[in-house]
């Protein structure tokens, strides 16, 4: 498939059908996104796979929908304080680095036909306990990530280039 293919196929899914994703396939996933780029490549990072019924609910109680419930997986993306790229005028790049790791991670589940979205309006302290992080650690984004209902692909809605491009 080319890349504008895999782009395009990739939708947020918010519906999950009762199917397993099979570990190969986590596998594939896990290594494209492990291959990201990452500010001065100091991959400051930490992905969370959950997947059992008790981790997926705590999980779940930080942002409560039953979509997410559905879904057999679910993959949290974390920040480590610290240990990322600071630009000399004091921008911090570790936002940006996991926002990478994670499309990494989309575009392969995209890719080989499964489902994710994006989710960044969980309630973080709810998130942080949970997962029982350390204080270094910054949950930035989730996702889940299973067999999409077809139901649940909305159309694709985006500015033109012309808006959004500028030659200078
Ligand atoms: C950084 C980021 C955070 C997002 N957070 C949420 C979220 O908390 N809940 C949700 O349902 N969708 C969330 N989305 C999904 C967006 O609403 C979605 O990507 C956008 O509407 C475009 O639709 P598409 O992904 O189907 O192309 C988020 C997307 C991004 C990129």
């Amino acid at each position: 498939m080319k890349l504008l293919d895999i782009i395009n196929s990739r939708f947020s899914y918010r519906g999950y059908l009762d199917k397993e994703v099979e570990q190969e396939k986590l596998n594939y996933i896990l290594q494209c996104a492990r291959l990201a780029p990452s500010a001065k490549n100091l991959q400051p990072w930490k992905i969370y796979i959950v997947k059992s019924k008790e981790m997926k609910e705590k999980v779940c109680s930080a942002y409560a929908r039953d979509w997410l419930k559905e879904a057999p997986v679910i993959a949290v993306f974390v920040g480590k304080k610290g240990a990322n790229w600071v630009r000399g005028d004091g921008e911090d790049y570790l936002m940006c680095d996991v926002t990478i790791i994670t499309d990494y991670f989309v575009l392969a589940a995209a890719e080989i036909g499964l489902g994710t979205c994006y989710i960044a309006a969980f309630d973080r302290e709810k998130l942080i306990e949970a997962l029982n992080l350390p204080e270094d650690e910054e949950p930035f984004l989730m996702t889940p990530l299973g067999y999409p209902k077809p139901e649940s692909k909305r159309e694709r809605n985006r500015k033109p280039l012309s808006e959004i491009v500028e030659e200078v």
